[in-house]
């Protein structure tokens, strides 16, 4: 069940926002805040709406912990490296609260959600005051309050339907980019996956709203707007609209921007919306199409509803429509069961449809998914030596593609310094590629045509075409 917070409560919560403030102004320095963001996308745009709520309640920020009135983490549960992490940060943060006892400690997302994760904090932690779940985000400033006047831990984790806030501040992290969800949760259940059960069922916000925030976001200067879901192909499925649907209307904004969009399902990659993606001239060259393993046999153990026969067909309409584009993909090795024969399948797969470049994965058991009643028999040796064999194909592979970038012009966004080189600048072509070349600080955040030179394996270097 979708649960749409009503505007009445979200000012409410508006109200607890400015007690918060109240108690502070008292202070002579500014509140601050301490907010580190683990995980997706999704999570980083969660991560904006905290801080815009903590900016409205008077605090600034911190790139760090010590010092700070409130830390929170906004945690992701997706593997279980991600998982140590979060406790690991939380450990040390036991000193920071010795030297400090009134800095209130705050641990929400998609970790929170597992009752085993709360008990294990309830227990643990104990210097964790606030716990706070993926529906209770907009409440934030009244457990804030609630902390500050009766200095008790607080567990707020509801379990009942799915929430859409709409109407939150949001403290963009960037200027030139900007995170839209477009919809939340999943109702997939890929075996291996804990985003269903800590996310909850699908639900879409209302086309009127998105258009509303992208917008907002182009007219305050934002270039490179993210549309965010973890099927954003079944956008709109509830509410009698589509994707296509939605990409069109984006489209037809007025100003100079760019839509991109993260993740597509391939089970719901159709026709239409490739040709869809085809006709919008703001939409990137860029599909994130996540195959996850190339054979049949362990495409449906993990459920993900298509074949490599499907996914290949998929790749090959994308590349007769839109010849110019990028493929990136995600690939999990080791899936319980998986066999050297399946992982053979996956590399074929890889050496066939050639990626510009890949996020890999190395399957990690999370509690409570189907996954979790399979045999695997695998060592975690072996299945290192297979991620390794993986990578090392996809270097070739990702090389090879750079180049043929070399010697084409793009209208490219300028998204700031060079990461590796402060003397140049970097931006991101129409396929979402990285491309660094020289030019004036003024340019960022601007669009300029720029001749690719040279290729090297993580990014492509060019030169300014005026
Ligand atoms: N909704 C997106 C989709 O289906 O494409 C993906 C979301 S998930 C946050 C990002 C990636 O993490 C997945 O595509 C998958 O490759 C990987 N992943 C998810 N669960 C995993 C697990 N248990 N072990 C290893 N990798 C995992
Ligand atoms: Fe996880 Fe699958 Fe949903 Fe993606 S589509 S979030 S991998 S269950
Ligand atoms: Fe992690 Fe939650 Fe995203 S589990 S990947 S932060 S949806």
């Amino acid at each position: 069940m979708t649960i749409r917070i009503t505007p009445e409560e979200i000012l409410r919560q508006r109200e607890f926002s400015q007690k918060v403030r109240d108690i502070f102004s008292a202070r002579e320095e500014l509140p601050l805040a301490h907010v580190h963001t683990f995980g997706c996308q999704q999570n980083v745009s969660d991560g904006e709406k905290i801080k815009g709520m903590l900016s409205e309640m008077g605090f600034g920020f911190s790139d760090s912990p010590e010092n700070t009135d409130i830390v929170i983490f906004n945690t992701c549960a997706v593997r279980e490296n991600a998982e140590d992490r979060v406790f690991g940060n939380l450990g040390a943060l036991k000193h920071d609260k010795a030297k400090n006892p009134d800095m209130i400690i705050a641990v929400c997302g998609c970790m929170v959600e597992q009752e085993h994760i709360v008990e294990r904090i309830k227990k643990s932690f104990p210097h964790v005051d606030i716990v706070f779940g993926t529906n209770a985000l907009h409440t934030l400033p009244e457990l804030i309050y609630r902390e500050l006047n009766e200095k008790k831990r607080i567990f707020s984790v509801p379990k009942e339907g799915g929430v859409i806030a709409e109407g939150l501040p949001i403290s963009r992290e960037s200027v030139i980019s900007a995170n839209v969800p477009i919809m939340y949760g999943c109702n997939n259940f890929c075996s291996y996956c804990i985003v269903p059960y800590v996310r909850g069922r699908e639900r879409s916000r209302e086309k009127s709203e998105i258009i509303k925030q992208v917008k907002q976001a182009v007219e305050s200067g934002a270039k490179d707007i993210w549309l965010l879901g973890q099927n954003v192909n079944s956008y709109g499925k509830e509410l009698g609209t589509n994707f296509a649907e939605l990409l069109r209307a984006i489209n037809s904004l007025s100003g100079e921007f760019r839509i991109s969009y993260m993740s597509s399902h391939p089970k719901d990659a159709t026709k239409e919306l490739i040709d869809a993606i085809a006709e919008c001239e703001k939409v990137t060259r860029h599909f994130h199409l996540p195959v996850q393993s190339g054979s049949d046999r362990v495409l449906k153990l993990m459920n993900r509803h298509y074949t490599r026969e499907n996914y290949l067909e998929i790749v090959e309409y994308i590349r007769e429509k839109i010849p110019d584009c990028s493929l990136t993909s995600d690939i999990i090795v080791g899936f319980p069961g998986e066999t050297y024969d399946d992982f053979k399948e996956t590399l074929s797969l890889v050496e066939r449809v050639k990626f510009d470049s890949l996020f890999t994965f190395i399957f990690s058991l999370r509690k409570g998914t189907k996954a979790e009643e399979l045999p695997d028999p695998v060592t975690a040796e072996e299945k290192g030596k297979w991620f390794r064999e993986l990578l090392a194909l996809q270097e070739k592979i990702g090389t090879d593609m750079y180049e043929k970038y070399v010697g084409q012009t793009f209208r490219v966004l300028c998204m700031g310094e060079g990461r590796t080189d402060a003397s140049l600048l970097t931006g991101k072509t129409p396929q979402n590629v990285i491309v660094d070349f020289a030019g004036e600080k003024e340019l960022i955040g601007s669009f300029v045509n720029v001749r690719i030179d040279k290729a090297l394996n993580w990014a492509l270097l060019g030169t300014i075409i005026r």
